[in-house]
């Protein structure tokens, strides 16, 4: 679809569309990802499913180039990726400062603008590499000072993208290469979801103003902490934590009685989706295959079976189905990552991969390079008489 130039009619906005938080109005077109209601999320047409296995650097360059590399331009952008690592000292230094009470993705959206601070370039897609290049370091040192781990590790350039952030964690009684295996999907998974998801519409918002790349993401990153944004994840687990039984039975009676309390069932519906989405489909598989015998696990798998029996029953839910959340807490648990606190900054770390290849798309590409205008769309005066204080 041509992105300017056509007078097609794609919606007729009415006044049921107004104070809906523009549900289903076309805002722009979006290059990076499509989400199909019943598909799911495929990443420049390349179903989920078949991206999940492949080396992350991979779908980062699919993202921002719209192709996948060859294996020679898969270890160039390697190498330029790794020499870009590096989070400045002054910044590792602000957040041994940070109070501790702080939300984890209070820390992550603080540790974008300091990173902003000291090493933003002005340059839209340098600043998008660079963050994707810097934003792992900087996340590990957010986990290991706020959790008490000890000192930050530095990055070693001997290992990818994932492997080493695993190792910049050095989560204490982890298992890390269970751990890689998982954020590894985890990352690829999490990185896009078509354009109008609150984070990604807002971080292009941000960044329309001209504003530079690392406070658009951290614009977005603050949408992202939302409960009802990113922040479901952690709620997830610490539902499934509540459910407290394997047996369907008693899961289908403790759903019933949350639904009949007038409770949420967490992890399942989704705005956009109609079905399963593809991402909870993948990492139920990756729970068989590293944490099969996990009581969270276990407990999240009976509630893929269960809940979505019960939701089936009630005319009012559109889509019964598990979501990208249902199931990533208790992987992410069985792991080593106790602390539910932390998940939305691993889902932020991923996400703004998409919302930079996003912002870098708007800015420098669309409308043959012009990129679109500032974003100022119309709101209707409610009922104002005229007032005058003379
Ligand atoms: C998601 O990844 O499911 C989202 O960011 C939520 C959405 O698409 O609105």
């Amino acid at each position: 679809m041509a992105d300017h130039g056509s007078n097609d009619v794609l919606f007729e906005i009415t006044s049921a569309h107004l104070n809906k938080g523009l549900r289903g109005v076309p805002v722009g077109t979006c290059r990076t990802s499509k989400v199909d209601t019943m598909e799911g999320v495929s990443y420049v047409g390349y179903p989920i499913a078949e991206l999940a296995d492949l080396e992350e650097e991979a779908v980062v360059y699919l993202l921002l180039h719209r192709e996948l590399p060859t294996d020679e331009q898969l270890v160039e952008f390697n190498k330029n990726l790794i020499s870009r690592r590096g989070v400045p000292q002054q910044v590792l230094d602000v957040l041994q400062t940070l109070p501790k009470e702080g939300h984890p993705m209070e820390w992550f959206t603080t540790g974008l603008i300091l990173l902003g601070m000291t090493s933003k370039t002005g340059d839209l897609l340098e600043d998008a590499y660079n963050a994707m290049a810097r934003l792992p370091e900087l996340v590990a040192a957010i986990f290991r000072i706020r959790s008490g781990w000890g000192a930050p590790i530095k990055s070693n350039p001997e290992l990818g993208l994932i492997e080493d952030f695993v190792a910049m964690l050095d989560v204490p009684g982890g298992h890390n290469a269970k751990l890689t295996r998982l954020l590894r999907t985890f990352y690829i998974l999490h990185m896009d979801h078509g354009g109008g998801n609150l984070s990604t519409f807002t971080g292009k918002t941000v960044a329309s103003a001209g504003t530079d790349m690392y406070s658009s993401l951290n614009a977005a990153m603050s949408g992202l902490y939302g409960p009802l944004h990113g922040r479901a994840n952690q709620d997830c687990l610490n539902f499934v934590r509540t459910v407290g039984s394997t047996d369907p039975a008693k899961v289908e009676s403790f759903v019933r009685a949350t639904l009949d309390g007038g409770g949420k069932i967490f992890g399942f519906g989704h705005a956009v989706l109609r079905a399963e989405d593809p991402r909870a489909t993948i990492q139920y598989k990756v729970g068989e295959e590293i944490c099969p015998d996990d009581e969270l696990f276990r407990t999240a798998a009976v509630m893929r079976e269960v809940a979505v029996k019960v939701l089936k029953e009630m005319p009012k839910v559109s889509n019964p189905y598990p979501n990208v959340d249902a199931v990533s807490g208790s992987l992410l648990n069985a792991s080593g990552l106790t602390d539910s606190d932390f998940y939305t900054v691993l889902f932020g770390l991923s996400r703004c991969t998409g919302i930079a290849a996003q912002i870098v798309d708007e800015r420098l590409r669309f409308r043959g390079g012009k990129g679109t205008p500032i974003m100022r769309p119309k709101y209707i005066a409610e009922d104002q008489p005229k007032r005058s204080l003379k």
